[in-house]
C-alpha cells in the first residue's frame, strides 16, 4: 500500500530491484567493451536511469533528451515534440536509448528514425516497462524489465500530470 489515496502498488520496490538487477547483468554482458552511450528519454526515465547506471562497473557515458507527447493527463496527443535535443555526436557510436516506459510507441518510434539519420554504430532500445496491449507503432524492445496491463501508472519516475514521480513503487492510479 501507499500512503497516499487512490494508490495501488503494482511492482513493489524489491520487484523493481531485481528486475534493474537482471537488465544491468544483459547490459553488462552485451556492452561492458563498447563504451556505450546511454539515452535516456526525460522526465521519467530519471529514476530507472540512476539505478540502472549504478549497477554498470564499465566505461559508459550518459546523455539525455526531452520529449514531450501528452500535453497533459493521460491520453498521447500523437503529436511528439522534442523538447531538449541531443547534443552530442552519436556517429559510430553504440548508442542504447533507456525509456522507463512504452505505450503506443509513437514517441519512441519518431526518436529512433531521428537517431538512425545520425548514422550510430549500433542502436538499441532497453524499457523498463512495456503495455502491449496498446501499441500503434511496432517495436522491437533489445532489453525488456516488465509487461504491464493496459492502466494508467504513476511513481518511479511516472508522473500524471508531474505528479507522482517521486513514489518508490510503480503504482496503479485508481479513478
Ligand atoms: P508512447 O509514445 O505512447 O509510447 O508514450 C510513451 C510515453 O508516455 C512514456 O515515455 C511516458 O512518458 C508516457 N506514459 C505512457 N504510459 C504511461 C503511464 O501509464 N503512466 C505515466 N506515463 C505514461
Ligand atoms: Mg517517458
Amino acid at each position: 500500500m501507499s500512503s497516499q489515496a487512490g494508490l495501488k502498488v503494482l511492482v513493489s520496490r524489491a520487484e523493481l530491484k531485481s528486475t534493474v538487477d537482471k537488465l544491468a547483468a544483459d547490459i553488462t554482458r552485451d556492452y561492458h567493451d563498447k563504451n556505450p552511450l546511454l539515452l535516456g528519454i526525460l522526465k521519467g526515465v530519471f529514476v530507472f536511469m540512476s539505478d540502472l547506471v549504478r549497477r554498470l562497473d564499465f566505461p559508459l557515458e550518459i546523455e539525455f533528451v526531452r520529449l514531450s507527447s501528452y500535453s497533459s493527463g493521460r491520453e498521447t496527443s500523437g503529436n511528439v515534440k522534442m523538447v531538449q535535443g541531443l547534443e552530442m555526436d552519436i556517429k559510430d557510436r553504440h548508442v542504447l536509448v533507456v525509456e522507463d516506459i512504452i505505450d503506443t510507441g509513437t514517441s519512441l518510434a519518431s526518436l529512433l528514425d531521428y537517431l538512425k539519420k545520425k548514422k550510430p554504430a549500433s542502436l538499441k532500445l532497453c524499457a523498463l516497462t512495456d503495455k502491449p496491449s496498446r501499441r500503434r507503432i511496432p517495436l522491437k524492445i533489445d532489453y525488456l524489465g516488465l509487461t504491464v496491463p493496459d492502466k494508467f501508472l504513476v511513481g518511479y519516475g511516472l508522473d500524471c500530470d508531474q505528479k507522482y514521480r517521486n513514489l518508490p513503487d510503480i503504482c496503479v492510479l485508481e479513478e
